[in-house]
């Protein structure tokens, strides 16, 4: 549940999903429905939880244990739901996040080794049972999502955020698995989207999904 006022969207999936395009369609539709909108990222956020995301998508594949990389993320969560996520649902905006903690789950939780009923655990310890109103998850064969990933371009002078990216094709068919066992367990909160259409058909798939969950006639919603 999250805070009283706005709503909170997350949108998920593996590497190359069009996830950064989508959230910032999906940003302006809803601002063009009149509505205060925070369009925000996991890892991320927050000028704290934007320097630990360097320490996680940069580097060597194994430059942290499973469980100290499970901490820095839901270090980075807390801040971002705390100064950033929060304050916005509680004064009304609409906040939309790419990525949140159901990528823990699959990433750390379902691909890696820390296993899903610590995941579960360390939410409820760090979050109490707050989370996303609706989580669309974005959905593309591996192989598509990782030839799509290559090839987006690095930001000048930047280290590259390819860390996650190098994990290897089982990896990445194991958090595909991952994503739909998560929308099978919570099919309230979750929305399968099939993301190897074109990014329009995609966008507008997306807001089915969101016009479908909410009532946008009147921009709030029940
Ligand atoms: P991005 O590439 O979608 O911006 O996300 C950064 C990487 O971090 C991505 O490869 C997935 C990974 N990640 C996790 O492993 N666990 C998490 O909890 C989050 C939010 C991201």
């Amino acid at each position: 549940m999250t805070a009283s006022g706005g709503r909170f969207i997350t949108l998920e999936g593996g590497e190359g999903a069009g996830k950064s395009t989508q959230v910032r369609q999906l940003a302006v539709r809803l601002a063009g429905c009149g509505l205060d909108v925070v369009q925000t990222r996991e890892p991320g956020g927050t000028p704290g939880a934007e320097a630990i995301r360097q320490l996680l998508v940069t580097g060597e594949i194994g430059r942290w244990d499973a469980m100290t990389e499970t901490l820095l993320h839901y270090a980075a969560r807390r801040s971002h739901v705390e100064q950033t996520v929060k304050p916005a649902l509680a004064r009304g905006a609409w906040v939309v996040s790419d990525r949140f903690a159901d990528s823990t789950m699959a990433y750390q939780g379902y691909a890696g080794s820390v296993g899903r009923d610590a995941i579960a655990d360390l939410h409820r310890l760090v979050l109490g049972d707050f989370g996303p109103d609706l989580t669309l998850i974005l959905d593309l064969p591996v192989e598509q999502g990782l030839q799509r990933a290559k090839s987006r371009p690095a930001a000048a002078g930047a280290a590259a955020e390819d860390r996650y990216e190098r994990m290897g094709t089982a990896f990445h068919e194991t958090l595909r698995h991952a994503f739909h066992d998560i929308a099978a367990r919570e099919p309230q909160r979750c929305r399968i989207i099939d993301a190897s259409g074109s990014p329009e058909a995609v966008a507008d798939a997306l807001w089915a999904a969101v016009a479908g969950r909410f009532d946008m006639t009147g921009g709030t919603s029940p």
